[in-house]
């Protein structure tokens, strides 16, 4: 595997590799998640490249920029024991040199609600470094997770507008065994909202399964979903009985802070008042301070998206 500090190593290192060439852009602190989009990449592509960059720009002056885990010497290996062949991971200053001027701003709800309402010029952030990463690698192929659906739909949208000639191919969430949806974010969880975490997905697949009943509404699904999150209404178990018979209080279980639950259209991100195939039903919801978002799609046709390109 070659590892690359600059746009013309990169450009280099790049040129004798047989095509197609998948690439899958991160921001590090890797984990299996990363690895299957490497994975579907390797399947498809002749050969694959991936980036290793903690972008600033996609962070607001409250995020954790600062505190984004970052362990590079562990993310290259995996990345080598995946079969990756190239790995570009620039600092700063190369992505952004002084006098660095060009933004892309994806204009319109897909970018101004949800994610975008709580993260401002987020979007514009992830909008201009993966252009630009794509303009680097200039792959065949471009690997995202649905895990950030909106970020997908955003990436969609300049590949489109842009005329970008890539493919942008969607590979599934990958979750831990109880359900949670893989995240470098989830290593900040402590042990307590670490097994409050799952109920996120749970709350999900409520809504899912309640859009499977005969004329269901998007407002039966979105009330099926937040009722499972914020009520869970599980028994208490036998340590919590017996501590509420002593009249000592039960320990509290740290609460989800719900920040949205909506059914979208998975590529505008507008909100529907119908179940239709490409509805997506989506959460960001707020444990103490970490912040956790998901999906799931209401029909077998949400993934992958048609795609702009081809
Ligand atoms: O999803 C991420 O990890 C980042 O937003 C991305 C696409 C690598 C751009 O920095």
């Amino acid at each position: 595997m070659i590892v690359t500090r600059t746009i013309a190593e990169t450009r280099a290192a790049l040129r004798s590799l047989p095509r197609p060439l998948g690439f899958t852009p991160t921001m590090g602190a890797l984990h299996n998640g990363h690895l299957s989009l490497v994975d579907a990449a390797k399947t498809r592509c002749a050969s694959v490249a991936a980036s290793l960059f903690v972008n600033p720009t996609q962070f607001g002056r409250d995020e954790d920029l600062g505190r984004y885990p970052r362990d590079e010497a562990r993310d290259l290996q995996r990345f080598e024991g995946a079969g990756v062949d190239v790995v570009f991971a620039p600092n700063a200053d190369e992505m952004y040199p002084e006098g660095f001027s060009t933004g892309i701003h994806v204009a319109g709800a897909l970018t101004a609600t949800y994610e975008g309402a709580s993260r401002s010029s987020h979007f514009d952030g992830v909008a201009i470094i993966v252009t630009k990463l794509l303009g680097v690698v200039q792959p065949d192929v471009l690997f995202l997770g649905e895990k950030d659906a909106q970020q997908l739909a955003v990436i969609r949208r300049v590949v489109h507008d842009l005329d970008l000639t890539v493919e942008v191919a969607s590979i599934p969430t990958v979750r831990e065994p109880d359900g949670l949806a893989m995240s470098s974010r989830n290593a900040y969880l402590t042990a307590e909202q670490r097994a409050v975490a799952p109920d996120l997905y749970r709350a999900l697949l409520a809504g899912r399964a309640a859009a499977g009943a005969p004329a269901a509404t998007t407002k039966d699904v979105v009330v099926a979903a937040t009722t499972a999150l914020l009520m869970p209404g599980l028994p208490l178990d036998d340590a919590e009985r017996v501590a509420a018979l002593r009249g000592e209080a039960p320990p509290a279980a740290p609460r989800f802070d719900l920040d949205y639950l909506a059914i979208v259209d998975a590529d505008t991100f507008r909100p529907q008042s119908t179940i239709g195939p490409r509805s997506l039903l989506i959460a960001a919801a707020r444990l103490g301070a970490i912040r956790l978002i998901d999906n799931v799609s209401l029909s077998p046709s949400a993934y992958p998206a048609t795609d702009a390109t081809t």
